[in-house]
This record gives structure tokens, C-alpha cells and sequence, in this order.
């Protein structure tokens, strides 16, 4: 699968610098889509009523723990969300993506994951299969390594648990 050639580019790359790959410590690149940085005040019932700036501040908590980089970003825009992905090609391990809305509706935001060949995780809060049909359709679904949702802002340290077994996996592969 194309993903996995990613991380082993980059190990590669490392070996050749002299570091070992099974040590380099792993980087994780979190992104959160449109609306998402209202998390807390927006629809609790739905998302629960943790804040983003929390969610943030656990996952560096745990990547210290997990020996992971944890680096985040949020973005309203589609355009920003692209030019993120982008900026990682070559630098990042593993991505986390909870796309918002833009989950369901955008071939930019595929296409540049597509591009810049870093596995994927899926995120998601809420359980989109308890709600309404739209929200049913993934344009990342069949090109994300896995999908974690319904967890509420839980789903997210899954997701980095998750990461961190899939760059050590393909480490290991790649020995
Ligand atoms: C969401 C689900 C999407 O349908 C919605 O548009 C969001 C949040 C979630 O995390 O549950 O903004 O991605």
C-alpha cells in the first residue's frame, strides 16, 4: 500500500544520516478542520464539552509518554488544511485528520493526503453513523490506514496510540 513507502522514505533517509530508524523518535502531525476550534461551546450534547486547547495540551501530554513529537494545527479553511498537509511531506510519520465537515465533502483535502504519501488516521468525536445519511461519506475513508470514532475527544488519543504502532510496525518491517 502507498502509505507505507512514506514511512519508509523517511526512516530511510534517517538511516542515512546515521540515526538509527527504530529510534527516531516519531512525529505526528494533528489537524482539525472547520468548527472544530469552537469545540466546548459547539452542539456539547454531540462533542462533549472538552475544549480544543485541552485536547491539544493531552496529546503532547501522552506523545511525551508515547516518545512521539505531537504538533497541531486547526484551520476553518480547506486552502489551509492543504497547504498543512502539504508542509509535512518529509517531516511527518504519521497524520491525524479530523477533516469536520470537509470530511464529507472535499477532493482537495483527499487529494492532498493522496499526495504527500504519510499514513492516516481518521478521527472523528462523534459516531457519524448515528447521524444523519450525509455525514455517512468519507472522500478519505478508503485511503486512511484506519478510522477512530465516537469517542469524543478519547478518539483522539486512540488515534495516537494507533500512530505510534503503525510507524513501529513499518520500522520494524523495513528493520
Ligand atoms: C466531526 C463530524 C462531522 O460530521 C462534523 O461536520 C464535524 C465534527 C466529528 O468529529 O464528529 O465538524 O468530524
Amino acid at each position: 500500500m502507498t502509505f507505507r513507502t512514506g514511512v519508509a522514505t523517511r526512516a530511510k533517509a534517517r538511516d542515512t544520516a546515521g540515526e538509527p530508524s527504530s529510534g527516531a523518535q516519531i512525529a505526528v502531525l494533528v489537524v482539525h478542520g472547520p468548527n472544530l476550534n469552537l469545540l466546548g461551546e459547539r452542539e456539547p450534547e454531540v462533542y462533549g464539552t472538552t475544549r480544543l486547547a485541552d485536547i491539544d495540551k493531552e496529546l503532547k501530554r501522552l506523545g511525551l509518554e508515547l516518545e512521539m513529537k505531537v504538533e497541531t494545527f486547526q484551520s476553518n479553511s480547506e486552502g489551509g488544511i492543504v497547504d498543512r498537509i502539504q508542509k509535512a511531506r518529509g517531516k511527518c510519520d504519521v497524520l491525524l485528520i479530523n477533516p469536520g465537515a470537509y470530511t464529507h465533502t472535499s477532493v482537495a483535502i483527499r487529494d492532498a493526503i493522496a499526495a504527500v504519501n504519510i499514513p492516516v488516521i481518521e478521527v472523528h468525536l462523534s459516531n457519524v453513523y448515528k447521524r444523519e445519511p450525509f455525514r455517512h461519506h468519507s472522500t478519505i475513508a478508503d485511503i486512511a490506514h484506519g478510522r477512530i470514532m465516537g469517542f469524543g475527544a478519547e478518539s483522539y488519543s486512540l488515534a495516537l496510540r494507533a500512530a505510534r504502532k503503525i510507524v513501529e510496525e513499518s520500522r520494524r518491517r523495513i528493520g
